[in-house]
């Protein structure tokens, strides 16, 4: 049901064109406790942007990424990246992918 909920929302999403993300998105979702401009303990965003611009010109990049983001790495599980929905890891993403501005 909550799949359901999410392929809903994320078809809606892209029917009306709406889905960019922006900062709003990642304080809401308490990426601001360990991303900023500047390095905290996470990388900066400035940084991220710089990794994942390579992805711009690349098809469902944002959708592959935030998969891997809310996966998570081997030893370094992050809750905050976990317990993003698809559709919000997707949209963070595209934000960053855009250039985390
Ligand atoms: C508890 C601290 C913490 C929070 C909260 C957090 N992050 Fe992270 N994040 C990290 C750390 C530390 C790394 C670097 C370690 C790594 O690469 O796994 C990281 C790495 C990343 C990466 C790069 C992953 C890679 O390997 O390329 C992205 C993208 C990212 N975070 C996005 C987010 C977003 C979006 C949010 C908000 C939902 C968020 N983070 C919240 C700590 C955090």
């Amino acid at each position: 049901m909550k799949s359901f909920y999410f392929f809903t929302l994320a078809l809606l999403l892209l029917i009306t064109g709406n889905a960019h993300a922006d900062r709003q998105l990642a304080i809401r979702n308490g990426c601001m406790s360990c991303h900023a401009d500047t390095d905290l303990d996470g990388p900066s965003w400035p940084e991220l942007a710089a990794k994942y611009e390579k992805y711009q010109s690349q098809v469902n990049a944002a959708t592959i990424q935030g998969e891997k983001l809310r996966q998570g790495k081997l030893f370094k599980n992050i809750k905050a990246h976990k317990k993003l929905s698809p559709t919000s890891a997707t949209e963070l993403m595209q934000w960053i992918i855009d250039g985390a501005n």
